[in-house]
This record gives structure tokens, C-alpha cells and sequence, in this order.
């Protein structure tokens, strides 16, 4: 171990499986260049208070670049003893600029605070990636929600035929969930993208660096105010995850949905080629398997979520190694979401809506409440037409004949206050219409809505 980057005081070596269990530089150098991104910085800084000079600072720049360089051409040789992507880069550092100037870089840093640097860096990149493909997706759904105003489906509760609604409607559903869930990435966004660069090990910077310099350098929206706060703290990490879960729920839900409605028994919708599979066995099957992935994958954000919180109880202060455990469930979760927004906007872009199957599957019994509702127009009150209604619904039953077309005289033996407009109710489009309050399910409240939608992507 005496030869590994901290290895003065050691005299013995380190196990072999030791010396893997440690590494993190397998995943860790996804981010090489935001490491040396900051170490240019960090050095500049240096340089700036007067701890290096202005000619080494331009060496060890001139050296942080030809590193660049190496990844970027898939020429850099991890080498047993890199153990994470910071000490991989200052040990090529000083191969190419030699080991006096490259020994300086370090000069009042501690990995503690680089590799939170890094990882804000990183994320805040990400952020503004998923960010986009977010905005994408809404936007295929309040396009959808538009264009195909009119469609007319069952709405559900209890998975029971309840009320008639656009399909639109149930569209926008989800348009509002996930668009909540853009609001809530823009204010993790801000939590995220805060310089923890010169806060040392944990003690804070003993040579007067200039942190906001850094930071501004660096494109970081301001400080973490407090050294030993800025090299625990992987809440960054954390609230990602949970934004993602969180996320990853409601796209699993809309998934449920679509797999739902794909079915033979729905049909209501079928789902393009291109995000189905088919069986090794059973020549007619197309499953829906994108869809199940997104359900599927949710189950894995939230493992990563629980997982990292687990992993951060009961950690004393600051930085303990048990932290690098925050690295996998990041990139992971990354990658996560970002491909499963992309795929959900795809899945809706292609998705066939089947107006027929849908208009089929709506039951005039749907139509009881807009019974119930005629005669609190006449004055009746809920409760009583509720019950009347219900009757209604029960005949029906009884003679095996639709709500709809059970006659006047039938009508009226229920309750005398049935006049001939009564049959006017029996409507679908009439139906819909009546749910004209702001929120509601009639064409202009639907096509408030994309307004309203498309107003928070901005
Ligand atoms: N690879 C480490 C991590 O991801 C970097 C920080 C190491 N710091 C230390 N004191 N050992 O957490």
C-alpha cells in the first residue's frame, strides 16, 4: 500500500480483493472529465491565492488536457493502483508533467470534496438531459390530448365502468402528474448544482481559496455554506432518487394502463411493433412489452432509493467510505429514467387509439348519474334522485333491457316528475358536455386543460 497515492504511512500491502472492494474506478471514470474540469479550477484558484504559480498552474492545465485527451481517445491505461478517477488522473497528471508541479495540484484539496464535486456536476448535467426528454413527453401528450379531443371511453374507479370521458381526459391525467414531476426536477435541480469546492477533508481550505471563483468557473449555482456538511451530504443523490421513484410510479401506472387497454378483452388501444415483442412459442402473441419494462423498472428505482437511505442512517459525520455506495445507484438511476422517458414518449407517439372498441365498451348504465342530475335539475334533491335513479338502473336489470331504452311510461311508473326531455339525458356526447367546470371533462374544460399543461413547460 506504501505506493498507492496515500501511502506514506503504510508498510503493508493490501489484499489483493481489498484492493477491488475499494476501487471505484470501474464506474467512477464516466466522470473523468468533470474531475479534471474541476481540478483546472481548483488549480486556477491555487494559482490565484498565490500557492502555485501562475507557470505551474499553466503546466498542470496544459497536463489535466493531454489526460482529456487520453479518455476522450480511449488511449488512457487504468493502471492496478488507480483507485478512483482522482487519483487515476493525478497519477497520469504527473507521468506527463512530471511528479514536482503534478505534486502540487492537491495542495489544500482532499478527494472527499472532489468527488461530491464531480458527482454535482455530473447529475446537474444529467438533470438538465432528463429535463428534456420530460418536456418531450408532455408535449406528445398534450399534443395527443388536442388532436384527438372527442374520442369518447369509459372512465374508471374501482376498475368498474364509472362516467364517460374523453380520452383526452385521461391523457391529460397523466400530463398533470408528470408535469408536477418537472416542477419538482427544476427545484432538485437547484439543491443539486451547489460547489462544495473548498471545503477540504472536512475542515475547510487553509490558503484562502477563492470558493465562489470555483464555483462560478464551474457553473455551479452558489455555495454549500458549510465544509463539513458539503463532504457528507449526499442528499443530492438522495432527492434524485426519490424524485425518480416517485416518477418512475406514475409512469408505471400510466404503463398498467396501456397494458390494460391493449388487451383483446379492452382493445382499446394497440401498441406499435416497434416497442412490442413477440413469443418464442406462441405464434400469435405481441406483448406489450415496453410497457412492462416501465412498469417493471419502477420496482428497481425505488430498491436504489431505499437502498441509498439505508446505506446514509446512522453514518456518523462526515465522509465515510460507505458513501462511494451512492455512485452506482446514481448512475443507474440515471440511466434508468432517462431511457424510460424516452421509451414512454414512443410507446405514445406510436400508440393506436381505437375510438370504435372504446364508444363500444361505454354502458348506458354509465348514464345513471346524468339520470339522477335531470331531476336535481327539477328541483329534486341528490339524495332522493340518487335513489331514483338506482331504481331505474334496477329495472333495467330486472326486464334485461338498456337504461336507454326503457320507455316514458317505465320511467315515469319510477318517479312522476320524469318528463319527455328525460330521454335527452340518455346521450353520451351530452353527457360529457355536462362536465363543463374548470377541470372537467367537456371539450372546452379538455382543451383548457393542454393550455394549462403546455403553460407549465415552459
Ligand atoms: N472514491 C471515493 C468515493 O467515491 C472518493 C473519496 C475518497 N475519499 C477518501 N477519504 N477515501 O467516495
Amino acid at each position: 500500500a506504501e505506493n498507492m497515492l496515500w501511502g506514506g504511512r503504510f508498510t503493508g500491502g493490501l489484499d489483493p480483493l481489498m484492493l477491488k472492494y475499494n476501487a471505484s474506478i470501474q464506474y467512477d471514470k464516466l466522470l473523468y472529465k468533470e474531475d479534471i474540469l474541476g481540478s483546472i479550477a481548483f488549480a486556477r484558484a491555487n494559482a490565484k491565492s498565490g500557492i502555485i504559480s501562475n507557470d505551474e498552474f499553466a503546466e498542470i492545465e496544459r497536463g489535466l488536457r493531454e489526460v482529456q485527451k487520453e479518455w476522450e481517445a480511449n488511449t488512457f491505461v487504468i493502471m492496478p493502483n488507480d483507485e478512483d478517477i482522482h487519483t487515476a488522473n493525478e497519477r497520469r497528471l504527473g507521468e506527463i508533467i512530471g511528479k514536482d508541479i503534478a505534486g502540487k495540484l492537491h495542495t489544500g484539496r482532499s478527494r472527499n470534496e472532489q468527488v461530491v464535486c464531480d458527482m454535482r456536476m455530473w447529475l446537474r448535467d444529467q438533470i438538465r438531459v432528463i429535463e428534456s426528454q420530460l418536456v418531450a413527453f408532455i408535449e406528445v401528450i398534450a399534443a395527443r390530448a388536442e388532436a384527438e379531443v372527442g374520442i369518447l371511453m369509459p372512465g374508471y374507479t374501482h376498475l368498474q365502468r364509472a362516467m364517460v370521458v374523453m380520452w383526452s381526459q385521461h391523457l391529460l391525467s397523466f400530463g398533470f402528474n408528470f408535469a408536477s414531476d418537472l416542477e419538482r426536477l427544476r427545484e432538485v435541480s437547484k439543491r443539486v448544482n451547489r460547489s462544495p469546492l473548498g471545503a477540504g477533508a472536512l475542515a475547510g481550505n487553509g490558503f484562502n481559496i477563492d470558493r465562489d471563483m470555483m464555483a462560478e468557473e464551474l457553473g455551479f449555482n452558489g455555495l454549500l455554506w458549510n465544509s463539513m456538511n458539503a463532504v457528507a451530504d449526499r442528499d443530492f443523490v438522495t432527492e434524485f432518487l426519490q424524485w425518480g421513484s416517485m416518477f418512475m410510479q406514475h409512469i408505471s401506472r400510466w404503463a398498467e394502463d396501456l397494458i390494460l387497454y391493449s388487451s383483446t378483452e379492452f382493445g382499446f388501444v394497440s401498441i406499435a411493433d416497434a416497442y412490442s415483442t413477440g413469443s418464442s412459442l406462441m405464434p400469435q402473441k405481441k406483448n406489450p412489452d415496453g410497457l412492462e419494462l416501465l412498469r417493471g423498472k419502477a420496482g428497481r428505482a425505488f430498491g436504489h432509493m431505499a437502498g441509498l437511505m439505508m446505506t446514509q442512517k446512522g453514518l456518523p459525520s462526515t465522509y465515510n467510505k460507505d458513501l462511494q455506495e451512492s455512485w452506482e445507484p446514481m448512475l443507474d438511476h440515471v440511466k434508468t429514467i432517462s431511457d424510460s422517458v424516452q421509451i414512454a414518449n414512443g410507446v405514445l407517439a406510436t400508440l393506436t387509439v381505437r375510438q370504435d372498441r372504446m364508444r363500444a365498451a361505454l354502458d348506458p348504465f354509465m348514464l345513471s348519474t346524468d339520470l339522477a342530475d335531470y331531476l336535481v335539475r327539477k328541483g329534486v334533491p341528490f339524495r332522493e334522485t340518487h335513489h331514483i335513479s338506482g331504481r331505474c338502473v334496477a329495472k333495467s336489470e330486472e326486464l334485461g333491457v338498456p337504461m336507454n331504452e326503457l320507455s316514458l311510461e317505465q320511467l315515469q311508473a319510477i318517479d312522476g316528475r320524469f318528463m319527455e326531455d328525460v330521454l335527452n339525458t340518455f346521450n353520451y356526447e351530452t353527457s360529457v358536455e355536462m362536465r363543463s367546470a374548470k377541470g372537467g371533462t367537456s371539450r372546452a374544460r379538455v382543451l383548457e386543460q393542454v393550455k394549462v399543461l403546455k403553460a407549465m413547460l415552459a
